[in-house]
């Protein structure tokens, strides 16, 4: 018996330290040192023995099995090293090897001048707000002096929603200045960029979807020279300093007086070219004093109260500002275009 214990601590011992894994060590264990395990099978043999050698062999038998798990014991601490090295090896990060750059993109030139934009009206005190593209009739139209019958309100014009044509695609930012007098207090300014819808064919200068910028400013003693104060340092500031602008009557159901103001060809000086079709001046938006009316229906006296308007389209400041040709190209959004500004 001793042989065989002997034979058994010889054998494992070398079994122990060729296993290559964890997983393989623990076969072995469970080989020698387990329930039904070689060792254990010896053990069961000792009844056989007489009662001189028993103690002897019972003896040698715990020495085996304390070799035997002190075996396991390190050439398992054994293992877990070489696995740590092993994934150390392999996840290492080679640093000399060049990285694979991100292709980032940038921010699309409509959106760089409505920041320009936003900016120039934050710097002076203005609030930017935000609104809901799908507006009702009482908003885009009634509460802006736009009775039933205005031309503006037609079918062929807009996209509503309901037989009735209260819900509708709005068809302008215009309606933001009655939010903003039914949600805010006096004095107000504020701009209000998005989206707006009219029923036009896509072609070098109309689309279905553009969007304009409206601002408003409402307190006491506001007059059209504020207006015009304003809008020219906006265009200055946009355009570069000396930037010419020419004010001409207009009409809107909103606004009393109504203008539109044009900036100074930028191509020719204003002798006249094909970008601004031989006029030398090329328009750029509408504005005016807020109709009284406008004001009586949110509630603001008139008498105490007055104030001024615009709206802005955005993609054709974005053309002018970035010389861009024609209208689609901003809503194409091919990257070798985008990629130029
Ligand atoms: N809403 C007008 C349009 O879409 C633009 C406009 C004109 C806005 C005069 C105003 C304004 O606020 O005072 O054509």
């Amino acid at each position: 018996m001793k042989e065989q214990l002997e034979a058994i601590r010889k054998q494992a011992l070398a079994d122990f330290a060729a296993a290559g894994d964890a997983a393989g060590l623990d076969a072995l264990r469970v080989k020698y040192l387990g329930k039904k395990g070689e060792l254990t099978a010896l053990l069961k043999q000792m009844g056989k023995l007489s009662p001189e050698e028993r103690p002897v062999m019972g003896q040698l038998a715990n020495t085996v099995r304390a070799d035997l798990e002190a075996a396991l014991e390190s050439r398992a601490g054994e293992l877990e090293e070489i696995a740590l090295e092993q994934r150390l090896k392999d996840e290492a990060l080679d640093i000399t090897i060049p990285g694979k750059a991100p292709k980032l993109g940038r921010r699309h030139p409509m959106y760089q001048a409505l920041d320009e934009i936003k900016d120039i009206f934050i710097s002076m005190g203005f609030t930017v707000l935000d609104g809901p593209e799908v507006e009702l009739a009482e908003y885009n139209f009634d509460r802006l002096n736009a009775d039933e019958g205005h031309p503006s309100r037609d079918w062929s014009d807009t996209f509503y929603f309901d037989e009735d044509s209260r819900v509708m695609l709005r068809s302008q930012t215009s309606p933001m200045q009655v939010r903003a007098m039914d949600s805010m207090e006096l004095p107000i300014r504020i701009i209000a960029p998005g989206r707006v819808y009219r029923k036009d064919e896509v072609d070098a200068t109309h689309s279905p979807m553009f969007h304009q910028v409206e601002g408003m400013v409402i307190d006491k003693g506001v007059t059209m020279a504020d207006l015009k104060g304003t809008l020219n340092t906006v265009v200055e500031k946009l355009y570069g300093k000396g930037t010419k602008t020419r004010f001409r009557p207009h009409h809107f159901p909103f606004t009393e007086p109504s203008c539109e103001m044009d900036v100074q060809c930028h191509k020719c000086g204003g002798v006249g070219c094909p970008t601004c079709k031989g006029e030398g001046w090329i328009e750029l938006l509408g504005a005016g004093m807020i109709h009284p009316k406008v004001l009586k229906m949110s509630g603001i006296d008139p008498e105490v109260y007055s104030g001024w308007a615009f709206g802005i389209g955005l993609e054709r400041t974005a053309m002018r500002r970035f010389k861009i040709a024609d209208l689609r190209l901003i809503f194409e959004n091919d990257v070798r275009f985008l990629e130029q500004f």
